[in-house]
């Protein structure tokens, strides 16, 4: 779907986003593999805060790392940039997988998307169930409304292939043992990830991934930040959030939820011109973390936009200066 450019995200944001999530990445990186999830996610959080609050922008964390009373730094609402120049909301995660880089796993990413006021959909910190494809199908192939089985099979006929040769990604999670076993019942292959979904999502964008649809509830914040992904480099994204309890119910009517049932197309989540950026803490299916060497450390990351559908991939290397 043709998307205007927005005037408000200034071209130099592009660039500059990047530069937020590699602060985050390279403050994580130092964490990988030292059990401490929390201080991980501390490192990222400071980073990435410290790294917006250098940019000249007036921004709003629309997702964030929960309510204000319940973190100090990149709450829902906190304002961050020098409060001059464009307007805009900020959708984050700094550590999107804080026990894969406690256990040095793959697919741990820092993770950003921006867009105009209003432009991304404030999703209450709960479960979402998610349905992705890739692009290149047509609207409608699939969706929420209906069983994994028929999902898999009309992407199968689409594709022309059978449904054995349908690759779907999964989180692996209790919660998902139905999901898995009529996967398995179909004879559809299943590649189960620890975490990370906002990479397993946008694996299906990416053919060397292998991976054709993903199906299975996460976090809802980590949908919007996925789809804002494929907003960019297209594909097909549909989530509909889940609650375990009343609390959870009154959080998404807190945050202007009106009808608890609804499915979210991608353009529900996402409107009109948006930034999607990430840079890798530990390799993954999308980018390679971040590899300290003496001297040096060196950061891959990929920023994309909505309106023009550019993917830049972005190696840095950042080093020390000498005294
Ligand atoms: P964290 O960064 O908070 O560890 O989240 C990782 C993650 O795997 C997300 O990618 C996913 O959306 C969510 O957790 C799934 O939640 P749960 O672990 O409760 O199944």
């Amino acid at each position: 779907m043709a998307v205007e450019p927005s005037k408000t995200l200034d071209r130099v944001l592009v660039l500059e986003m990047v530069r937020v999530t590699e602060a985050a990445a390279i403050a994580a990186s130092g964490l990988i593999g030292r059990g401490d999830e929390k201080a991980a996610d501390a490192a990222a959080v400071e980073a990435m805060r410290a790294a917006f609050n250098d940019l000249d922008f007036d921004g709003t964390v629309v997702i964030g790392e929960g309510e204000r009373d319940e973190a100090p730094m990149l709450y829902i609402g906190e304002k961050v940039g020098r409060g001059t120049g464009p307007r805009i909301d900020i959708a984050l995660d700094p550590l999107e997988g804080t026990t894969i880089t406690a256990k040095s796993g793959p697919n741990a990413l820092a993770v950003l998307a921006i867009a105009e006021e209003g432009g991304l959909l404030n999703a209450p910190d709960v479960y979402m169930e998610k349905l992705a494809i890739g692009p290149g199908y047509a609207r409608g192939l699939v969706g929420l409304d209906r069983t994994p089985t028929e999902n898999v099979q009309a992407l199968a006929k689409a594709k022309g292939v059978d449904s054995h040769e349908i690759i779907a990604c999964v989180l692996d999670r209790p919660r998902h043992d139905k999901l898995i076993a009529e996967l398995r019942q179909i004879g559809c292959g299943i590649m189960l990830i620890p975490d990370g979904d906002v990479a397993g999502v946008i694996a299906v964008t990416d053919p060397e991934t292998t991976i054709d649809i993903y199906l299975g509830s996460g976090g809802a914040p980590e949908g919007v930040l996925a789809a804002a992904a494929l907003a960019c480099v297209g594909g097909q994204f549909q989530g509909r959030l889940l609650f375990r309890n009343e609390d959870e119910r009154a959080r998404a009517r807190k945050w202007g939820v009106t009808d608890l049932d609804r499915v979210y197309q991608l353009e529900d989540l996402v409107k009109g011109d948006a930034i999607f950026a990430a840079t890798g803490v530990t390799d993954g299916s999308l980018l390679q973390g971040v590899k300290r060497r003496p001297g040096c450390v060196s950061t891959e990351s990929v920023v994309m936009r909505a309106s023009s559908g550019t993917v830049r991939w972005v190696r840095g290397e950042h080093r020390k200066r000498k005294a």
